[in-house]
């Protein structure tokens, strides 16, 4: 079997990246949500304008790790200050952070953690922040491995439900 490779997505990348966010997102989501929810978050925030949006914007990186040409996992970093209250020097967000179940355990999301703080670091941060469902358990204890702390909560609407966000912070 051929290597995993991680590089940097480009704007040809959106209708693959679309397709694979929407699916990753439902795999994470669906057993604890509503279906209304989750269909009115995903048609905000998957599409192929979303996507291309994201990976033509200076500001946002989007890495993508893949085998063969088949997509495993992808995670975005983007300038973008914390919410009030959350006070660390030079701030980079970690938006996205989405490894294929079959991925799971494998060691993937450690390369791929890596790579993010890569990018953040290009973007001169000194410190990554995300926010992380509350209900979001193996999420949580992996950041945790990867020396994240909890540094407070924000609100985080998924379609009509409002849900609380873990945010967390680590140094780069
Ligand atoms: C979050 C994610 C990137 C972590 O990658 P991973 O390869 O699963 O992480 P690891 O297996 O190295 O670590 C997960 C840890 O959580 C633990 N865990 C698993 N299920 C758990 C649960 N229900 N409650 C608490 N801990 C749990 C695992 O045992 C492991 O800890 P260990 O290494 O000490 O045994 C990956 O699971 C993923 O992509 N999940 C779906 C998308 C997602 O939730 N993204 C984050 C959005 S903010």
């Amino acid at each position: 079997m051929s290597e995993i490779q991680i590089r940097r997505g480009v704007a040809g990348d959106a209708r693959a990246l679309a397709e694979f966010a929407a699916r990753t997102f439902a795999d994470t989501f669906a057993a604890d949500n509503r279906p209304e929810d989750l269909s009115a978050h995903a048609a905000a925030a998957y599409g192929v304008l979303q996507q291309t949006a994201e990976l033509t914007d200076a500001g946002t990186a989007t890495l993508i790790a893949e085998r063969g040409g088949a997509m495993l996992a992808y995670a975005q970093v983007r300038r973008c200050p914390p919410p009030p209250g959350v006070d660390v020097d030079r701030p980079v967000e970690l938006q996205r952070f989405y490894v294929d179940r079959s991925a799971h355990g494998t060691g993937l999301a450690q390369r791929l953690m890596s790579a993010a703080r890569a990018a953040a670091h290009e973007f001169g941060g000194t410190h990554l922040w995300l926010g992380v469902w509350e209900r979001n358990r193996r999420a949580i204890a992996y950041y945790g491995k990867e020396g994240f702390v909890d540094v407070g909560s924000k609100f985080y609407d998924v379609g009509a439900d409002r849900q609380i966000d873990r945010i967390l912070v680590a140094k780069i």
